[in-house]
Order: structure tokens, then sequence, then C-alpha cells
């Protein structure tokens, strides 16, 4: 049907007859000629269509409307040099047309111009209703390229290194990943439900107990949680295991995957081996486990000299077992104002928004004067003021922001307040024109965190991390006592503040497997209930395994200057998790839920 891709006609084509398929981008009537651009996958191109040498062709051009579908034949010709478009890739020729075939019509109205002059200010819920129309853009057309660059270059570097695909179940039993599941009724097994996996975490731990010693997967995963930009309710991961390597092994063979994939996708060469940060350094640092270390503004703590500076806030936090931590934001003088800082601010709604009751401040001014609330600066002595800019760096100029709290708040307040006003201040640029990648590793993650709603332990990342041998001992009698503030050997791959990836080192004694799901609190008979399979593959001479699992929507989010993944994939569903193409989730019939032996409690709000 064709010859060339419309994108891919240069000047080299001159005096070439060709025929193109694509659909018109626009369509304008130049008084006698009428001039069509044709939209590939490749790009478009210019047809002109003159009545005097192709009348035919000039009658069906002129009840073109955009969207059509059509198939042209025609010369490639220069163009007059006053016409040569420097913005199209085509811009120097155009396509003289002899004969143009409608091979589909567009009936009834678009509802949004797909035309790459209109690409922005569509509405996403029309994008998503129609995603085949937002899909014959350039945007998403070039983002799902780069996807399927990403996954080449993924396969490709694993697959060297002795990977193999293998894929897993979908309808399986719950993993604990931390969110809700997806649960499906059996039918033939009445009562009785599998859930979609939020990873394919037990499987590929099961494959090295399998010897197939190294196994990668795109893994679809399901997780029914609150969304944001960066998640899913189904989502990808590049999901690998490999037995008989340690975290160094491990965490070097990603690098170099990382590393691959930025070079076959971006042209970048990455300098390794990649920082790394405890996560204990992390928290104090930054106040959070995924770090944007594309600039300062680190967090300070100054629980002992607020603790008596005379403001009941900073002393009371502190003698609550809390703590007092600023930012400094060097020449935050200037380009903040009290008004942003207080409440109503949008700097004071950032932090509040986190948790936090408020922001005080300390603004340093010249010749080290400073000016704040008045309870600190009545009570600030000239020596706990001296320390106090010593230890945060502060300069005339600086503002120094104060989160007061438990330490987790002030922690989550302050790593807010810095994100936002590193993209106030300018300090990173707009995802789009973002050229800085600081990769970090996060390591020595601990076990467990407190569920203080359960008052019990809990997983940080899944109860198969294996804790670090240094922390645990040798004599299985002192586990049960040591393990609950251990460190897992565990590690978060973090780029420019998100987090990318997440594995570990597993557990491949049973024993060991039985004293962790006891200290998150599973009586034994439930932990052999959900997870006997897995104790009695680890018995049967399971080697020493670990793993990782990288966000494959968030790699191409990155990669594509995007801030949200629906961008990156082709099919997104709502924050409401909702699919606006297919309307689904959608009802079914009473006859489909007997059969599976289900009934809806469901009532509509507005039924009362
Ligand atoms: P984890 O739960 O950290 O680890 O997930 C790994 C990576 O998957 C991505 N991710 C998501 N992406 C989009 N939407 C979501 N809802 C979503 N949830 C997670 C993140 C995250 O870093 N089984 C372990 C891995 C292992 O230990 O090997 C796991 O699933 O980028």
């Amino acid at each position: 049907m064709r010859s060339h891709g419309c994108g891919d006609l240069r000047n080299d084509a001159i005096g070439v007859d060709v025929r193109l398929c694509g659909w018109v981008d626009r369509r304008r009537d130049h008084g006698g000629v009428i001039f069509i651009d044709l939209r590939d996958r490749s790009g478009t191109v210019q047809i002109t269509v003159d009545p005097d040498l192709a009348p035919t062709a000039f009658a069906v051009a002129e009840r073109l409307r955009n969207e059509t579908v059509l198939r042209v034949e025609g010369t490639v010709r220069a163009r007059p040099a006053e016409s040569v478009n420097e913005r199209l890739a085509t811009g120097a020729i155009e396509v003289l047309a002899t004969a143009i075939t409608v091979l589909n019509e567009v009936r009834g109205n678009l509802p949004f111009p797909v035309s790459i002059h209109d690409e922005e200010n569509t509405r996403e819920e029309l994008r998503l209703r129609h995603r085949y129309l937002d899909l014959r853009r350039e945007r998403m057309g070039r983002n799902l390229r780069l996807r399927h660059a990403t996954v080449r270059a993924a396969r490709a570097y694993l697959e060297g290194e002795g990977f193999i695909e293998v894929e897993t179940p979908v309808l399986t039993r719950s993993t604990p990943e931390g969110a809700r599941d997806y649960l499906v009724p059996s039918r033939v097994c009445g009562g009785e439900w599998f859930a979609l996996p939020q990873s394919p975490q037990l499987f590929k731990q099961l494959l090295m107990v399998g010897g197939i010693e190294r196994y990668y997967q795109l893994a679809r995963c399901f997780r029914d949680e609150d969304l944001r930009a960066d998640r899913q309710p189904e989502f990808t991961q590049l999901d690998m295991e490999m037995s008989f390597m340690d975290q160094e092994d491990i965490l070097a063979l990603n690098e170099g995957l990382i590393a691959a994939i930025w070079k076959a996708v971006k042209g970048i060469e990455l300098p390794r081996p990649f920082p790394r940060l405890t996560w204990h350094e992390a928290m104090a640092r930054y106040g959070t486990d995924r770090p944007d270390t594309r600039y300062g503004m680190e967090l300070t703590d100054v629980s002992d000299i607020a603790r008596d500076m005379g403001f009941k806030v900073f002393s009371g936090a502190v003698a609550a077992g809390g703590s007092v931590k600023c930012i400094a934001v060097a020449g935050g003088n200037e380009a903040v104002s009290n008004v942003r800082i207080k409440p109503g601010g949008d700097v004071f709604s950032e932090a509040q928004k986190a948790g936090a009751g408020g922001l005080a401040f300390i603004r340093v001014r010249a010749g080290g004067e400073i000016d704040t609330i008045g309870a600190i600066k009545d009570n600030l002595s000239e020596q706990k003021k001296a320390e106090l800019l010593a230890r945060t760096g502060a300069t005339e100029g600086t503002l120094l922001l104060f989160g007061a709290g438990d330490t987790a708040t002030v922690n989550k307040a302050l790593d807010r307040v810095r994100q936002y006003l590193a993209r106030e201040l300018g300090l990173v640029k707009p995802e789009r024109d973002n050229d800085q990648w600081n990769f970090l590793w996060v390591v020595d993650f601990p076990m467990f965190e407190h569920n203080a709603e359960e008052n019990r332990l809990e997983a940080l990342h899944h109860p198969f991390c294996a804790p670090n041998p240094d922390d645990l001992g040798d004599d299985p009698a002192g586990w049960s006592e040591a393990l609950p503030t251990a460190r897992a050997v565990a590690y978060d791959l973090v780029l420019n503040g998100l987090e990318l990836g997440g594995g570990s080192l597993r557990i491949h004694d049973s024993a060991l497997q039985r004293q962790v799901l006891q200290t998150i609190g599973l009586p034994q008979q439930e932990a052999e209930r959900q997870f006997g399979f897995l104790m009695e593959a680890l018995d049967m001479g399971a080697p020493p395994h670990g793993g990782i699992a990288y966000g494959m929507d968030r790699i191409v989010m990155l990669l594509a200057g995007e801030e949200s993944i629906r961008d990156t994939i082709a099919f997104p569903k709502t924050q409401q998790a909702r699919c606006l193409l297919t309307q689904a989730p959608a009802d079914v019939t009473d006859a489909q839920l007997a059969e599976l032996h289900v009934a809806s409690t469901w009532e509509a709000e507005d039924a009362g």
C-alpha cells in the first residue's frame, strides 16, 4: 500500500514517486491549492493538491476533514525557498499529489483536536476516554516507543548476563506487599478466592529454590491503594531474582542494568558506582528514605540548641521525645516572604499537609542580626545564636525554617517543604527539561517499623527480607530479641527523589523465616496456613538468594520527562482506578454473581 513513511521523506527523495498512508493532521485551502499535512507514526509531510494537475484528487481534498484516513500517491518535490518549514523534519520538501483515496472517514465530531499543533490543553479525562485518539499524538507515540526501547535495553542486558524470563501466575494467593488485594472469586472452588499478585515475590523465590538462578520478568502487579501521579492499580515491574550473589554483586549488576538503559535510551554514560546512603542517614539529612540529592537544603537537627531557647513549641517537642529540625534556605529572605510561611501561606500549607502545626522561622540579616517571632528573639543568647548559625551554615540572607514535634512528622513536613521550595526557587528544572540524574542507593533499612494503629511491628519492605547477620548473632535463641531492631539487607534505588526500585537478600532458612513472621505478630498457625508452602520449600535446599524490582512505568516516566506514569501507559486508569475507555469496573448480572457464589452488599449512596 505504501512506499515510504510520511516523516521519512527528505531532500534525497526529490523526484521520487511515492505512495503514503496516514491521517489528515490538518488541511489548508490556499485559494486554489489545497495543502494537507499527512501524518503517520513516522511524522508528517505536506501534500500539495493542485486542481489543474490532479482535478479528481482535488475534488476529494476539498471535502477532507481532520483525521480522515488517506492513501496518497504523488511525487516529491523541493518546496520553494520561502515556504520551507524549519520546524518540520520534512519541511524542505512536499509531495505533489496525483491521486488520493479515502480509506476511512471520520463520522461525527472529534472529541478533541488530534493535530500536533493543538496537542496541549486537552482535559485528561477526555484523553483517557478516547485514548486511541490521544495515542495518535506525537507525545504518546514517543512515550510508548521510549518505553519499548527501555524494555528492549533491559532485556538485552539481562539476557547477556544469563537471566531468563519466566512467567509467574496472575491468579494466586495474596502476597503481603502492604497494599489491599484485588480478589477474584473462584467458581469451581466455591467460597474461595484468588488474589491478583501485588508482586511475584514468592514465586521468584521459589524459582530460586527451583535452580533457575537468574530470573527476570516484566511482571504485571496489582495493588488496591491510594493512587497518585506515580501509582497505578495495575503497573509493571521489571522483576529480578538471583542466587549465590551477595548485596555487592547484586548492586553492581543492577548499576550495569541501569547504565545500559540510560545509554540505550538517552545516550548518557552514567558515572558508577552510584552513591549510597544508609536509611538512617537519609532520614536524618533529608527526612525521607527517597531523597532528591539534586540540591542542598538538608535538614539539620537542632534539638539540643532549641530545647532551651525559651520557645515553648521547641522545648515541648524535645521534652516529649521529639525533635526540632530546620532547613536553611539560602537567599530565602528575598525569595520567601513572611506571608508565605504564616497560616494561609503556600509554604505553610505544604508543612500543614504533612501534618505539621506550622513553621517557625529565623531570618539572618546583615551582621548576623536575626529577625524572628518575639518568643525566640527575646530569649536567644548570643552563644546559642552563634551555634545555630554555625550548625546550619546560615549567612546573611538565609531563611531558617523550623519544624518541631514528633520526629516522624517533623521529617515529613520538612521533606515536603524542601521539595516544594526547590521547585519554587528553581533549584530543579521542570521534569521535561531535566538533565540531572542523581541516582542513589539507600541501604540498611530497618527490618520493621512500628504500626501505631495496630500497636505491632510491621515489615518495612516485606517479611521475606534477610536480617543483617551482624545484628542477629549466630545463636537462634537470641533471634527473637535481636530481630525487632535489626537492619535488613535491603536496598532501594532512588532517582531524583523518586523510588525507582527496591529489593533485598531473602531469608533462606525456614526457622528464621518463622521467627520473622512471629515478630510481625502472625500467629504460628496463621503463618503456616499462609506461608507453609514457602517454609517447606526453604527446607528442601533453598540457595542463598536475593533480588529487586523496578517500577517500569516510573523509569519510563523519568526518561520521558513526564510528571505522571499515566503518560507512559497505553491504557491507564484514573485516580479513581477506573478505565474511562471501557468503563471498567462495571456491574455484572445476578446470574454471574450467583455462579461465583458471591452476593453484593453494595448500596449506592444516594439509594439511602
Ligand atoms: P516494591 O513494593 O518496593 O517491592 O515495588 C517495587 C517497585 O515497584 C514500583 N511500584 C509501583 N509503580 C506504580 N504503581 C504502583 N502502585 C507501584 N507500587 C510499587 C516502585 C517500587 O520501587 N517484591 C518487592 C521487590 C523485591 O523485594 O524484589 C516489591 O514489590 O517503583
